[in-house]
């Protein structure tokens, strides 16, 4: 049974596809939100710009196939799933699901 009513879901267009070249990324601000959006193989990923281990921005960091390492203490996350991959980050990276409308990267949120 589901309890109560959840806001219903908003869109935020964050940038063109075309300013994304494959294998880099774009620090998007949007409201409360500071955004990096990944663009591998011509797919888009976006997760929380701010590291989960420190002030690390990952849109500035070295991306290696769909992981991204900081370049702050060179902590590691997979971009598609968020999950760490190599310390001293523990907490995986939060990630939204992205959808391109014409031709724009959006999320849900
Ligand atoms: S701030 Fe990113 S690894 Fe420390």
């Amino acid at each position: 049974m589901r309890r109560g009513v959840s806001a219903p879901a908003k869109h935020l267009e964050l940038c063109d596809s075309a300013d994304i070249a494959p294998g880099t990324a774009l620090k998007v601000e949007i409201g409360d939100l500071v955004l990096a959006v990944f663009n591998i193989d011509n797919k888009f990923y976006v997760i929380d710009d701010q590291c989960t281990h420190g002030p690390g921005s990952l849109s500035e960091g070295y991306v290696e196939g769909d992981i991204i390492e900081c370049n702050f203490h060179g902590g590691q996350f997979n971009i598609r799933t968020g999950e760490v991959v190599l310390p001293p980050c523990m907490v995986p990276i939060k990630t939204y699901l992205s959808t391109i409308v014409d031709g724009k990267v959006t999320i849900e949120v």
